[in-house]
């Protein structure tokens, strides 16, 4: 039976990708969490060297999962060595251990490996992160394919998907403001016009993370670097109009022209994504069906002011 460990399945990501391989019956999956894990999780901290290689050793996954990771710029920013200790160093652990045991990994990776001003990114593109982040994550990735040489490092630009609480996603942190400046006499809430992102909808990257699992299961695993993203461009201004829209709220928004942000973020990485549409796969929900989805599903649960 085909056996894959989902690291870091209590995250955004995570959770998508084990609901997305809930498809395959005939595999098993194993899915770690460290602090929010439920039940079905196995606990683990990728920062332990032994933890990680006592796991792979137990559980001896064909496939490896890898989506936990420090991804908060600011948070990296101010503490860089934390930063490394799991982007870095716990990449190195797991895939020295996945190579030990033979299995295949996929690392997730990140759009701000690159500067953001000549897009769109091709694989062969020269990276140049702008801050703590995107270094961290790009010596991940190098560490990846210098340990094993069956590894694929998957990056992905802003996601968004099914959440537990507004804070998850740089996309849905904003409707608390966006809530707030419709309220009678409320500010305009300032919001970024300034840099182009892809949002990018974390079951549809389920969906190539179960597409290349299938290749690897066959025999056949996509090794080295490849890009997924969605297609929409849009503004974090332009994201804040469309989720007004569809929370039926009259914002009041302040187009931000210059980045306003402490840490330096790149403008626009937009990935190409034509190594695996090549491989014929992929899938692209439209971001107002997405995001319509998401929120009625969060909503029902959560006011959002609540959360
Ligand atoms: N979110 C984005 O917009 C975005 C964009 C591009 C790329 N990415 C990349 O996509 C991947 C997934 O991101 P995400 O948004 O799903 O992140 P997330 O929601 O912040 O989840 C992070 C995951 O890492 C786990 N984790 C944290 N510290 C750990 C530790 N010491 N040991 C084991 N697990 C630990 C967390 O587990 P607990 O919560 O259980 O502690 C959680 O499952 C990351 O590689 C990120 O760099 C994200």
């Amino acid at each position: 039976m085909f056996k894959v460990a989902v690291i870091g399945a209590s995250g955004l990501l995570g959770r998508a990708v084990v609901r997305e391989l809930a498809a395959e019956t005939a595999w098993q999956v194993v899915p770690t969490a460290f602090r929010h894990g439920g039940p079905q999780q196995a606990v683990l901290d990728v920062r332990d060297a032994q933890a990680v290689s006592a796991f792979v050793e137990r559980e001896a996954p064909d496939a490896i999962v890898l989506a936990a990771a420090e991804r908060r710029p600011d948070v990296c920013e101010h503490d860089p060595a934390a930063a490394r200790a799991l982007n870095v160093d716990a990449v190195r652990s797991i895939a020295a251990a996945a190579r030990r045991r033979g299995a295949w990994v996929l690392s997730i990776s990140t759009d701000y490996v690159f500067d953001g001003t000549r897009p769109p990114y091709r694989i062969e593109d020269a990276p140049n992160p702008l801050n703590a982040y995107g270094h961290s994550k790009l010596e991940g990735e190098r560490v990846l394919l210098e340990t094993s040489d069956n590894a694929l490092v998957l990056r992905l630009p802003l996601l968004y998907g099914p959440i537990v609480g507004w804070h998850e996603s740089a996309v849905r942190s904003l409707v608390p403001a966006i809530v707030a400046s419709a309220q009678p006499g409320a500010q305009a809430a300032p919001m970024d016009a300034w840099a182009t992102r892809y949002p990018t909808f974390t079951p549809d990257v389920a969906f190539v993370i179960r597409e290349l699992l299938l290749r690897c299961a066959d025999g056949e695993p996509v090794r080295g670097i490849a890009q997924w993203s969605g297609d929409e461009p849009m503004t974090k201004s332009d994201i804040a109009g469309r989720l007004a829209q569809a929370l039926g709220v009259e914002a009041r928004l302040l187009a931000q022209p210059t980045p306003t942000d402490a840490t330096p973020r790149p403008r626009d990485c937009h990935l190409d994504s034509s190594r695996l549409e090549a491989l014929g796969m992929g899938r692209r929900t439209s971001f107002d069906a997405a995001i319509r989805a998401v929120l009625d599903a969060f909503t029902n649960r959560a006011a959002p002011g609540n959360a």
